[in-house]
Order: structure tokens, then sequence, then C-alpha cells
């Protein structure tokens, strides 16, 4: 097999077999010969999960990431509040304070790996002001306050880079930037939290909603506050970035439409297995003639796609593009590595375009900033979705034919349906329909009359259906 050829000293290409370096394993940056170019000088906000991850495979693969850069990768200093014993931070000064990173003269990239929004924002305006190009993990940051941080490192020429910020280690922010250029995207969807994912794929074994959620954080999988990750706030975050960068639109994270998992029934993870989907925590966005959807909610997904068997704690995107059709991203979305892969590959990004104009680099949000466009988002009730429906029913004649005529009146014909015999001495069965796509609105309507009705027991259950096809 022919050996790769690697940059010699001088900069010209040959091959590694005549290289006395690469003999021993890893080579260092010096013996790629970067040590007549001046190195790019890190400085590292934050050293928890993600801060550490990344000096651990900035230090492992040193070298593979100075070949790729260009230049050798050097953290001048670490801001953080206590030490960590799986990082090893031998030789590189380390400060309490992380303000004093971005202060650093000699700091030419700072990574805000803190997390939050208030601080780390101050981070990151501090940052840019002092001419320094930005790497961040900082989803949330970013969906929430990306449209002005943008702006500020617009006027300055530099760099805010988050490829992190969405689904860890996938790299969909360049794939969606650049490698998707040529298309026009019309619609996203996306496994987009990890957490979330791994409370639906247990609860397919039997399991509630709140056992899963406690296994989950003894295995770390979950917070102590799941909030963020099981009522979709965080997958809000990640999908307000996507659609920007697919669409062409400013961060609009307000109007991002949020329903979590947390009242998800067992009971409908079953019936809708019995109809051959699965049910998975959403993100999506789709690009219609009245606008803008973009939600996130448990949604039912056939179970003969790709995405409804992305399991576990796993992120899966699915991009449908005019020319290129479905194109889906998997892997990691979180971890201390898989998630400092994405951070690193911004910092080989960052000082592979250091020194150009930066007119000429890749634009944040994917367009050039006179193209970006606001486009106006839907209300939820002026979505139109499939719709997945559990009532509890009088077991007696008539009923089903009632709820099917309130339906009718609306507008919204039954594709399928399944009725439950009672359960000994029990009155009501439950009755489980499955609809054509219709508005928010016209389901909001027949839902209520459905309610009112006396052979219907409590509320009625609806869950959206997706069939995520061209
Ligand atoms: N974990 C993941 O898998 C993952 C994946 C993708 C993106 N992200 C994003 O990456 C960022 C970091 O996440 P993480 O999981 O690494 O969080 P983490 O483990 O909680 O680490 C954050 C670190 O920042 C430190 N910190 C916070 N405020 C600070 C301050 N003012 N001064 C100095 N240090 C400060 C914390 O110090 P203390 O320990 O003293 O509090 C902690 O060590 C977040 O924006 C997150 O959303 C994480």
């Amino acid at each position: 097999m022919a050996s790769l050829p690697e940059l010699s000293y001088n900069g010209r290409l040959e091959s590694s077999r005549s290289s006395p370096q690469h003999r021993g394993g890893l080579q260092s940056s010096m013996d790629y010969g970067y040590a007549s170019v001046k190195p790019v000088q890190l400085g590292i906000c934050g050293l928890g999960t993600v801060g550490s991850g990344v000096v651990r495979v900035l230090q492992r693969n040193r070298a593979e990431l100075s070949a790729r850069a260009g230049r050798d990768l050097v953290i001048r200093q670490i801001g953080a509040r206590r030490d960590r014993p799986d990082c090893d931070t031998t030789g590189i000064a380390v400060t309490r304070d992380v303000f004093e990173v971005v202060r650093n003269p000699e700091v030419e990239v700072v990574l805000e790996l803190i997390g939050g929004t208030t601080t780390a924002r101050e981070l990151v305006l501090e940052a840019i002001a002092q001419g320094k190009h930005v790497v961040t993990a900082n989803k949330a940051l970013i969906a929430e306050h990306g449209n002005e941080l943008f702006a500020a490192a617009r006027e300055r020429g530099v760099m805010v880079q988050f490829e992190a910020g969405v689904a860890g280690g996938i790299p969909i922010i360049k794939a969606i930037r650049e490698g998707l250029a040529a298309n026009r995207i019309e619609w996203l969807a996306g496994i987009i939290n990890g957490t979330g994912n791994f409370i639906l794929t247990e609860m397919r074994a039997g399991r509630s909603f709140g056992e899963v959620l406690s296994h989950a954080q003894a295995l770390g999988y979950a917070e102590a506050d799941p909030t963020f990750d099981v009522e979709g706030i965080d997958a809000a975050h990640k999908l307000v970035i996507l659609a920007a960068l697919a669409f062409g639109m400013p961060l609009q994270f307000d109007k991002v439409y949020t329903e979590g998992i947390s009242r998800l029934s067992l009971l409908d993870v079953e019936y809708a297995e019995e109809l051959g989907y699965r049910i998975k925590h959403l993100g999506i966005a789709r690009r219609t003639e009245r606008g803008v959807e973009l939600r996130v909610h448990p949604t039912l997904v056939p179970e003969s796609l790709l995405l409804a068997n992305v399991n576990g704690v796993m992120n899966a995107v699915l991009v449908q593009g005019d020319a290129v059709g479905p194109t889906l991203y998997y892997g990691a979305g979180a971890g201390a590595e898989p998630t400092a892969s994405a951070v690193l590959a911004d910092v080989v990004d960052v000082a592979r375009q250091q020194g150009t104009d930066p007119a000429s680099r890749v634009p944040f949000l994917a367009f050039h900033d006179q193209a970006l466009e606001t486009l106006p988002v839907l209300p939820i009730d002026e979505v139109e979705s499939a719709w997945y429906l559990r009532m509890s029913a009088l077991d007696q004649p008539g009923v089903l034919s009632r709820v099917a005529s309130i339906l009718s009146e609306a507008g919204i014909s039954i594709e399928a349906l399944i009725q439950k015999a009672p359960l000994p001495e029990q009155d009501h069965v439950p009755l489980i329909l499955l609809t054509n796509p219709c508005l928010g609105a016209s389901m909001d309507k027949a839902v209520a009359r459905i309610e009112a009705l006396d052979s219907i027991d409590g509320a009625v259950v609806r869950l959206r259906t997706e069939p995520l096809a061209g």
C-alpha cells in the first residue's frame, strides 16, 4: 500500500517512508517543520467535561492537528476555577479568572467552554472586542445571543465558531454551511438531545419516564435538573441554529415551539409501536410558502426510517436538500472527546483562515449577512401535521362514529384506528386514531368537541406524526 505523503520541513510533499520521525509513532509538530511558523496561541476558558476533553485530545493529537492547521497549536493559558485530575496541565499557565485569559495579549483564540449565557456572553464579547477569535461549544449562547455576537465579530473582523454547539461530535454545521451550499434546504429533522433519546429508547422496554430518568441521572446522562433536556429547551437552542444555517435567517430562539417528553405515557410508546411508529423527540425546521416551521416535540416516526432507529444517547440529523435529496448525519451528540473533536475542528478552521480577508471567510450563518432574511415563523396552530390521538371512550355503540364525524366536520380524515377490548370491570376502552395532516388549529377545535362528549373520559392525548419523506 502506498504511504501517504507528508509535509517536509521546507513545506514540500514527500513520502512518509523517507521520514525518520514517522517510525516512532506520533510526530511532534516540530518534526513537521512548523518551528519557523508562529504557533496559534489558544486560551481555554472552562475546564469541565468539554474543556478537559479538549486539552486531552489536543495533547494526544497535536501533531495531527498541527499538520492539518499548517501551524502548531499551543495552549497559552487555561482559566478554570479548579484543577481536574483527568487533565494534565503541566507546563500550562492556569488562572482562576477566565477574563484573564481573554485579556492575555498572547492569546489569539479564546475557547469559551464555561457554558451559560451571562458570564459566557460577557467573556465572548470581551474576547471579540480584544480582537480575538472565539470557538465555543455553547448552543444556548449562540441561539440566544448569536445575532449580537456575530455583529460584534463582523465589526472587529474576527471569527466565532460553534460546531460543537449542535449535535456534539457530528460536523452538522460544516455539512449544512459548506457541504450542502448548492442546495435549497427544504426541511431538516433531528434527534439533537441525547438525554431525551436515551429516555425514549429505554421506555420502549416498558419502563416509565420517571423510572428511566432516574436511571439516566445515575448514569450521568441526565442532569440533576433535567428540565433543559426533557422539556426540549436544549433541542430548541440547537434547532434555531440549524434553521438559521439552512434557511439563511437570523437566529429567532423565542419563536421555537417547544414541547417536552416528560408527560409522555408508556401507553403511547406501546400503541405507537403497534401502529408501526417510534416516538422520537424531534427538532423540525421546515420552509413552507406561508413561513418557516420551528418546532421541538415528541413525534411519531415510521419505524422503517433510519432516524427512528437512532437509539440511546446518539444524535442524528436528517437534512432534505432540493438537489442532494435526503442526507443523514449520525454520531455522538455529547461527551468529552466527541465534543472536543468538534471544538478542535473549529480551532483548525480558525488557524487556517487567520490572516485571510474577513469578507472572504465562510459566513457565520452560511449566508452573507446582507442576504439574511427574517423569514416569518409560523405559530404552531398554523403548522400542518398528521396526528396520533388516544382517548378513553365509553364502550358502547356509536361513540366511534361520533368521534369520526367531529373529525370529518373539521376536514380531518382517519388513516388508521385501534380499538382495544375493555379491561375487566371497566366500561371505557382506549381508542387510538391516526389522522391525515391538518392544521393545528383545526385539531384544537376538533379535540375540544371530542373532549366535550359524555362518552369520552378525560383529555385526548395527541402527538404529531411525521412521514419525513422528501
Ligand atoms: N458536555 C457535553 O457533552 C457538551 C456537548 C456539547 C456542548 N456542550 C457545551 O459545552 C459547554 C461546557 O459544557 P460542559 O459539559 O463541559 O460543562 P461543565 O462540565 O459544567 O464545565 C463547565 C466548566 O466551566 C467552569 N466555569 C463556569 N463558570 C466559570 C467561571 N466564571 N470561571 C471559571 N470557570 C467557570 C466550571 O467550573 P466549576 O466546576 O467550578 O463550576 C466547569 O468546570 C456548555 O456550553 C455546554 O452546553 C457540552
